[in-house]
């Protein structure tokens, strides 16, 4: 497994994204409430670019007129016919049997100079 630099962590504040393309691979690097993810943008229907649909909450109803959000901010809509993925897990919401790719992230200090920067990498 290798790291690649996505970018210093204060560019990545929490509920941000950013696509980084690695080896051919697009993927999309998110900081979910402070913790970051990586998830293939490749979108496992048809082929949409995932991760360029809306960040969104899972909507839960106990019946007609009645809704709630939960998970706000860990769930991206398919831009193309509106399938949804748990950030965390690469799982569709409706089936976790169907599911796209997930990488490991860390948080790890870099030396610059004289300064040290939390920096985001990818673990591929
Ligand atoms: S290509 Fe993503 S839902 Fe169809």
């Amino acid at each position: 497994m290798t790291k690649h630099l996505v970018g210093k962590a204060d560019d990545l504040p929490p509920g941000s994204k950013h696509i980084i393309t690695i080896g051919g691979r697009s993927i999309g690097v998110y900081n979910i409430h402070g913790a970051y993810y990586a998830l293939r943008n490749l979108c496992p229907h048809q082929g949409a670019a995932l991760c360029s649909g809306h960040t969104t909450a899972f909507v839960t109803s106990s019946g007609p007129g009645d809704f709630s959000y939960e998970c706000e901010g860990e769930i991206v809509r398919c831009p193309w016919h509106q399938w949804e993925f748990d950030i965390k897990t690469g799982q569709m919401v409706v089936d976790p049997k169907m599911r796209t790719m997930t990488y490991d992230v860390s948080v790890e200090k870099y030396d610059v100079s004289v300064d040290e920067e939390d920096r985001v990498f990818v673990h591929i």
